[in-house]
């Protein structure tokens, strides 16, 4: 990932680590990032303000006020510069004086009017990264908001092991990538609408008989609420679901019974969402006959049920989705992928989303899955075990890729 056009105070208090901080610096300026750095007095001791000068295209700022000219160094125009402040290394002094407030230097002064997020890559010695004061002091930094690159193990004078060692800059590196990554993805569908089917389909038989699946629904709440959490405008069409789940928050929820009532029920949404995706278990077939009166024991010998087919909700969104993004479901047991594929032709789908029932924890009824979305072009990703609401994340990133862009 690019880190092009961000901008990024590097701080630098005094510890050994510091040298690292000129290699980090030179990996965020290679990202694309503009970097201005801050360094404490001490960490002058470790590392010279003209390298990191050099390496930055920019005077290094330590004191508050510019030697030569008195010229005033304003902490409040960079904090508010900043798109995230990297302290590394964070001495415990440092965290120390950042969790209490003590503003007796110009790092300390631009962490305090930072509005962006604060990372923090703690570098001291392993007994003082152990130490109450240092715990306690980095609790109250995380409690903040301020995100904690935990230092590298290392071993303790006693021969335990403990952290302290700074992390390497490639992982702070990363560490600034997801924050950047986690942020812009935020609110990443505002404006869009986005309809779920959800569960299982009951078809009725009599008053009090019908012909279900074990489908929980979880998935599609989990899709749901994920799409709301991203700034959509979400439409659930949930089947008889689980009881225990709740709606995620700002979800609009409508309840159906049968595939043809969700059928009828989806068709008529369709036409207003930018993308549907299909995550209900949906009744392929329903009895052809209902029973107005609970079927007795008596009336019959063996009984055979007459079934019908029910509507493929999918195939028919896909012979009227226009530019509309249409995402499937496919719970296989064998030659999964190839009969996902022909699935995804059949009903016009772009892009569906394929369970094998021989994974374990994949599927229905299970609070994980394990999933791996293929394409209309054929591109095909295998992703690992996850919780379901961690899938749905992966299942937008692949879909909202496909959405066109946003008419005014
Ligand atoms: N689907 C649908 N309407 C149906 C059946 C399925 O909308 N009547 C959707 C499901 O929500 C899922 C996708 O189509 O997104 C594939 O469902 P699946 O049951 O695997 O497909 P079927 O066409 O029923 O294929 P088969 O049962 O033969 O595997």
């Amino acid at each position: 990932m690019s880190l092009k056009g961000k901008h990024i105070v590097l701080g630098i208090s005094g510890g050994i680590a510091a040298y690292k901080s000129a290699y980090l610096l030179r990996l965020l300026i290679k990202k694309g990032a503009e970097v201005q750095v801050v360094i404490t007095p001490n960490g002058k001791e470790f590392i010279t303000p003209a390298t990191l000068a050099a390496l930055s295209g920019k005077p290094v700022v330590s004191e508050f006020f510019a030697a030569n000219t008195g010229e005033w160094h304003s902490h409040v125009d960079l904090g508010l510069w900043a798109d995230l402040m990297i302290i590394a290394p964070a001495t415990a002094s440092t965290i120390g004086k950042m969790a209490n407030g003590i503003a007796d230097n110009m790092l300390i002064t631009t962490y305090l009017s930072a509005k962006e997020q604060v990372m923090v890559a703690p570098a001291m010695d392993l007994d003082m990264w152990a130490h109450p004061s240092t715990q306690r002091n980095v609790a109250t930094l995380r409690a903040d908001g301020v995100i904690i690159v935990e230092p590298q193990s290392g071993f303790l004078a006693s021969g335990l092991t403990g952290k302290g060692r700074m992390e390497e800059p490639e992982v702070i590196v990363l560490a600034a990538e997801k924050y950047f990554a986690d942020r812009d993805r935020a609110q990443d569908l505002q404006g869009r609408r986005v309809l779920i089917s959800a569960g299982p389909t009951y078809e009725n038989i009599d008053p009090v008989r019908f012909i279900g699946n074990y489908s929980s629904g979880k998935m599609g709440f989990a899709i749901a609420e994920a799409c709301a959490a991203r700034g959509a405008e979400v439409t659930m069409v949930a089947g008889p679901v689980d009881k225990r789940l709740t709606l995620p928050e700002g979800v609009r929820r409508i309840d159906v019974t049968s595939a043809r009532e969700m059928a009828e029920v989806m068709r008529l949404e369709f036409a207003d969402a930018d993308v549907a995706i299909l995550a209900a278990a949906v009744a392929d077939y329903a009895p052809a006959e209902y029973s107005e009166h609970k079927i007795k024991r008596e009336e019959k010998g063996d009984m055979i049920l007459h079934l019908v087919k029910n509507p493929d909700i999918a195939a028919t969104l896909g012979q009227c989705k226009g530019n509309r993004v249409l995402v499937g479901f496919a719970l296989e047991t064998d030659n999964e992928a190839s009969n996902a594929c022909r699935k995804m032709e059949r009903k016009n789908l772009d892009m569906i989303v394929l369970n094998s029932l021989r994974d374990a924890g994949a599927g229905m009824m299970t609070d994980t899955n394990k999933v791996t979305i293929i394409r209309r072009d054929g591109s095909e990703n295998v992703y690992p075990l996850k919780d379901k609401r961690a899938v749905a994340d992966d299942i937008i990133d692949e879909f909202i890729t496909l959405l066109p862009a946003e008419s005014e």
